[in-house]
């Protein structure tokens, strides 16, 4: 299945040439999207040499897979980090997520294609077992200090509300992609060096290199800005994976609901925005969490698709996207140096936006001599094995069992030659445990099951056509080569003939 959002598909990148050749540099970035492009800026402005790397295309990860929506409270519920923490803390969260967002403002004044707007946050319930979570939101909100209001009003065309919907004030939304547009454009210009189409192969830690493909860097300060740390990092074992899906569709007269973010909330649970863009009005609509690898990715893309057609009309769907997303065990991001004395960023789950514009600023900060007020609570070493590990075991025993299920049943009988074109199975063919697939023109792949990183197996995705890492969130094409996560090296390719039966 062809998927590209509607944000990418409305603001390509300008194109930044490959690494050449072995170079050197003060500060290097790992990673294009909003973290990365944000902090090049910011450093390529205070006068530092500053180079960065993005594998595929500026905003190509989740900053250009995202929904443009920008807040101080939490898509988790600010409610979470106040049981957790405190109320202190939760005013503190609005208090820097408010600011990033006000930064975000700034950089957006008089550029068109960022699409800046202000427009309230309205959350609700979709059902009455869900009514006493969003009643717990509200509490929050209210408790830390944010300008909310209980209504009963919700704009006509949208899932209606099982009870009164809570209104958080003078938030906002862009284009998240022609924004890291502008920013890659204004680092570039500041003097920044911008390289698309560079994946790292391998980080030295020690002798400060990263490998590409196309040469070598020394770098004097690394960070990675690739949503999950490249690498083996105790970090991986606190984060959850998830992932989302999201459709546009052109909207249909009488079906307007004015510039906001509307999050339902319930077993159909569904996040809608509009965008206007090219003279034409969109409703995007982003849905159906599930844990890599324990689910039917076509499935739950088709349930947002239809979901958005029984509400906005049915227009045919001129977008389709997923992305991941990962989630700190303890609501809050980790941004800072590691152990190995990188900078990472991540555990955003779906508040990345603003998370990864304040990461920026808390990373340029450091970087400059500096400590922002809140990095104490972001630490990368604040580790909490057991708590992570508790999270992560559950969700994974889901996974676990999905995949033998998958794995030992009917996939294990099946052969490589009965595999139809666009199908996918998890094969055992002379000894080895195999990922294979067939694409619409015959050819086969065929891949080791076992991800690189640390040794899970991978799962089919046949929305994006991916062999994905339940564990970690690694995700790889059909021949092996890595996508995303934290894995660096390809899976090992088989080869596909020898595997014919
Ligand atoms: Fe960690 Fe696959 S991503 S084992």
């Amino acid at each position: 299945m062809d998927t590209l959002s509607v944000w990418r598909g409305t603001a390509p990148s300008p194109g930044f040439g490959m690494l050449s050749g072995d170079l050197s540099t003060d500060v290097l970035i790992i990673g294009g999207g909003i973290t990365g492009v944000t902090l090049a800026v910011l450093l390529a402005r205070a006068g530092r040499q500053v180079m960065l790397l993005e594998a595929h295309e500026i905003g190509s990860g989740s900053t250009g897979n995202s929904t443009g929506n920008l807040y101080e409270t939490l898509a988790e519920g600010l409610s979470s980090v106040r049981s957790r923490w405190g109320v202190d803390m939760a005013r503190e969260v609005l208090a820097v997520r408010r600011a990033a967002v006000e930064f975000i403002e700034q950089q957006a004044r008089g550029v068109p294609d960022a699409a800046f707007r202000r427009c309230p946050l309205v959350r609700y319930a979709l059902s009455p077992s869900h009514q006493a979570e969003v009643d717990k939101e509200f509490e929050s909100l209210q408790a830390a200090g944010a300008t909310v209001e209980r209504s009963q009003q919700l704009p006509p065309g949208l899932p209606a509300a099982a009870g009164p919907v809570v209104m958080l004030a003078n938030q906002a939304q862009m284009h998240p992609q022609g924004y890291l547009v502008h920013m890659a454009k204004q680092a570039a210009q500041a003097g920044a060096s911008l390289h698309e189409h560079t994946r790292v192969l391998d980080i030295d830690t020690n002798a400060r290199v990263v490998d590409t493909a196309t040469g070598a860097v020394k770098y004097r300060e690394l960070v990675m800005a690739t949503h999950t740390p490249k690498g083996i990092r105790l970090v991986h074992n606190e984060m959850p994976v998830h992932r989302e899906y999201g459709v546009a569709l052109p909207l249909q007269a009488g079906h307007d609901i004015g510039p906001g973010i509307f999050w339902a909330e319930g077993d159909e649970g569904i996040s809608v925005r509009t965008l206007d863009h090219g003279g034409q009005r969109f409703v995007v609509c982003v849905g159906q969490d599930h844990l890599p690898g324990a689910h039917n990715a076509k499935a739950a893309l088709m349930a947002v698709e239809a979901a958005a057609r029984r509400h906005f009309g049915e227009a045919e769907v001129a977008y389709r996207w997923s992305a991941q997303n990962y989630r700190g065990a303890d609501s809050l991001p980790y941004i800072g140096r590691d152990k190995s004395g990188c900078f990472v960023a991540t555990g955003f789950a779906t508040d990345g936006l603003t998370w990864g514009t304040l990461a920026a600023r808390m990373i340029a900060d450091e970087l400059q001599g500096g400590m922002h007020a809140f990095a104490r609570h972001c630490k990368p070493t604040r580790l909490s094995p057991i708590k992570g590990g508790k999270a992560l075991l559950q969700e994974a025993a889901v996974v676990t069992k999905a995949l033998l299920k998958d794995y030992l049943t009917h996939r294990q009988e099946e052969r490589l030659s009965s595999l139809a074109p666009g199908d996918s199975a998890l094969v055992d063919a002379e000894g080895e445990s195999c990922a294979a697939w067939r694409s619409p023109d015959g050819e086969l792949f065929a891949v080791s099951s076992v991800c690189t990183h640390m040794g899970c197996k991978v799962h089919w995705n046949s929305v994006e056509t991916s062999w994905d890492c339940p564990c970690h969130g690694s995700r790889f094409r059909p021949d092996g080569t890595v996508i995303e996560g934290p894995a660096l090296k390809p899976l090992a390719r088989k080869y596909p003939r020898s595997l014919e039966p």
